[in-house]
C-alpha cells in the first residue's frame, strides 16, 4: 500500500494562493510517479478571513496543524490590513507554537538564473543558512514606557538559552554533515559587540564542534563580514548557522543573489514535529490573479517539503525539473517576464517531474 501524507496547505494572501496551486500540482506529479499520496486540507487563514471575521488565527489552528505531516504556506500579507498583524499573529505565531526552531533557507543559483553578482555562477552560489527561529530578538520581552512624550523608552532584548542555541547548532551540524559537500559550518554572530549573546554561541559553537563534529571545519564571520563575503566570496560558504534577526536578514541578501524572491524558498522545521514550507517572498498583491507571478519559490517549497518527509526521489525530481525550466525555459524569474504564465510554468515543471 503506498504511504499518505497529510498536508495542509495555507494558500493565504495575495498570489499566494496562485503559487500553491502550481506547487501543489507539481507535488501530485511527483506523488503520481514516485507512488505516495497527498492528503491536502485547505485552511484560509490570511487577510481576507481576518478582514470578514476580526480573528486573525483560531486558538486551535496550531493543534489543528499539529495532525498533520507537513504544511504548505503560500504567502501572508494583505494590503488593507496594517503591517505586522498578520504577519505577528500567523506566520510568527505558527513557527513559535509548532516550535519551529529552525528556518532553513537554501541559496541556490540554478542554471539560468540571472545573478547580480559579477562573474559568479551555479558553481559559486550553492549554499545553506540555518536561521535560529524561535528566539532572540523575535521573542525577547520588551515594551514602552512614557509613550509619546520625549521621554519615551523602548526596549527590545536579545535574549537566548543554552538550549535553543544548542539544539539550533546540533541541527546545523547535523546538517552540514549530512550535506557532505564542503564539510564547513560557518558561525554568523557578533562577538566583538554582542558580547552576551554571541559569546554563548560561539562557545556552544566550538565546544559541540570539537566534541561530537571533529570532521566538520568550524569558520566564524560577524554578520558585517557576512554581508559582505557573501557578495564577493559566496563559493566560500556551505553551511551558515546564526541566531533569528541577523537570519532574517542575511536569506534576504542570500536570496537576490539566487534570483530573488521568484525563486527563493525556505522551510521553518521542527525536527521533531511538523514542519511549514514557504517561499519567502512576500503576498505581491499587485499582481494577484494575473497569472503572472513566478511559482518557482512555492515549487521549491514544496520540494523541500518532500525532501524532509523522506520523499528524497520526489524531492529530487521537482529540482531537476526546476533546472531544466530556469536553464532552458523562461526568459526571466521576474513577475511577468517569464515568457511564460504562472500556471504555464506549473504545467512545464509537472510534465517533466511526471515523465522526464
Ligand atoms: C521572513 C519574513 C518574516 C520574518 C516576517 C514576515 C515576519 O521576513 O520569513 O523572513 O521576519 O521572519
Ligand atoms: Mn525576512
Amino acid at each position: 500500500m503506498s504511504k499518505t501524507y497529510q498536508i495542509a496547505v495555507l494558500p493565504g494572501d495575495g498570489t499566494g494562493p496562485e503559487v500553491t496551486r502550481e506547487a501543489v500540482k507539481v507535488l501530485e506529479a511527483a506523488a503520481a510517479r514516485y507512488g505516495f499520496k497527498l492528503a491536502l486540507t485547505e485552511y484560509d487563514f490570511g487577510g481576507d478571513r481576518y478582514l470578514k471575521t476580526g480573528e486573525v488565527l483560531p486558538d486551535s489552528a496550531a493543534d489543528e496543524l499539529r495532525k498533520h505531516d507537513a504544511i504548505l504556506l503560500g504567502a501572508i500579507g494583505h494590503p488593507d490590513v496594517k503591517p505586522g498583524i498578520l504577519e505577528k499573529g500567523i506566520l510568527l505565531r505558527l513557527r513559535f507554537e509548532l516550535d519551529q526552531y529552525i528556518n532553513l533557507r537554501p541559496v541556490k543559483l540554478f542554471p539560468g538564473v540571472e545573478t547580480p553578482l559579477k562573474d559568479k555562477g551555479p558553481e559559486q552560489i550553492d549554499y545553506v543558512v540555518v536561521r535560529e527561529n524561535s528566539g532572540g530578538l523575535y521573542t525577547g520581552t520588551g515594551g514602552i514606557s512614557m509613550k509619546g512624550t520625549p521621554h519615551e523608552v523602548a526596549v527590545q532584548s536579545m535574549v537566548y538559552s543554552r538550549h535553543q542555541v544548542e539544539r539550533c547548532l546540533r541541527f546545523a551540524f547535523d546538517y552540514t554533515r549530512k550535506r557532505n559537500k564542503r564539510n564547513t559550518l560557518a558561525l554568523c554572530g557578533k562577538t566583538n559587540v554582542l558580547t552576551y549573546v554571541y559569546d554563548l554561541w560561539e562557545r556552544a559553537f566550538h565546544e559541540i564542534g570539537q566534541a561530537d563534529y571533529p570532521e566538520i571545519r568550524r569558520d566564524y564571520y560577524h554578520v558585517d563580514a557576512t554581508c559582505m563575503w557573501m557578495v564577493k566570496n559566496p563559493e566560500w560558504f556551505d553551511v551558515i548557522v546564526t541566531g533569528n534577526m541577523f537570519g532574517d536578514i542575511i536569506t534576504d541578501l542570500g536570496a537576490i543573489t539566487q534570483g530573488g524572491m521568484g525563486i527563493a524558498a525556505g522551510g521553518n522545521l521542527n525536527p521533531e514535529g511538523v514542519s511549514m514550507f514557504e517561499p519567502i517572498g512576500g503576498s505581491a498583491p499587485k499582481y494577484t490573479g494575473q497569472n503572472v507571478i513566478n511559482p518557482l519559490a512555492a515549487v521549491c517549497a514544496g520540494q523541500m517539503l518532500l525532501d524532509t518527509l523522506g520523499e528524497t526521489e520526489g524531492a529530487a525530481a521537482i529540482e531537476r525539473a526546476v533546472v531544466h525550466v530556469t536553464g532552458s525555459k523562461l526568459k526571466s524569474m521576474a513577475a511577468g517576464r517569464m515568457g511564460y504564465s504562472t500556471q504555464e510554468v506549473g504545467d512545464l515543471l509537472a510534465q517533466f517531474v511526471a515523465g522526464e
